[in-house]
């Protein structure tokens, strides 16, 4: 059953941006667009880059290795409707950022 695990603070993530975390032994990424938190499966399908160290345009994630794009609500690719990125549940308390794996 899946379970709430704190994955980073408030603090460390960004406005506009992402991180790079490890829950659970799993790389996730986490962004942070105005109030809102969002997390999908750190590493991109393509060929593993990191996508939690991508540049975050509005919601869309741009992988820093070879350009493949998501947008960070659904993980879904922005160019092939078949590719579709794991995403997790996300809440904040306390300042604090978990995700739901
Ligand atoms: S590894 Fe992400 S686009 Fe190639």
């Amino acid at each position: 059953m899946a379970e709430w695990v704190q994955a980073t603070t408030v603090d460390a993530v960004p406005e506009g941006g992402g991180v790079e975390v490890t829950v659970n032994g799993r790389i996730v990424a986490v962004f942070r667009v105005g109030e809102e938190f969002f997390a999908l499966d750190g590493i991109c399908p393509h060929a593993g880059g990191p996508l939690g160290k991508g540049r975050l345009d509005g919601t869309v994630v741009t992988c820093p290795w070879h350009g493949w794009q998501f947008d960070v609500r659904t993980g879904e690719h922005c160019l092939n409707p078949n590719i579709c990125q794991a995403s997790f549940p996300v809440k904040v308390e306390d300042g604090k950022v978990f995700v739901q794996l």
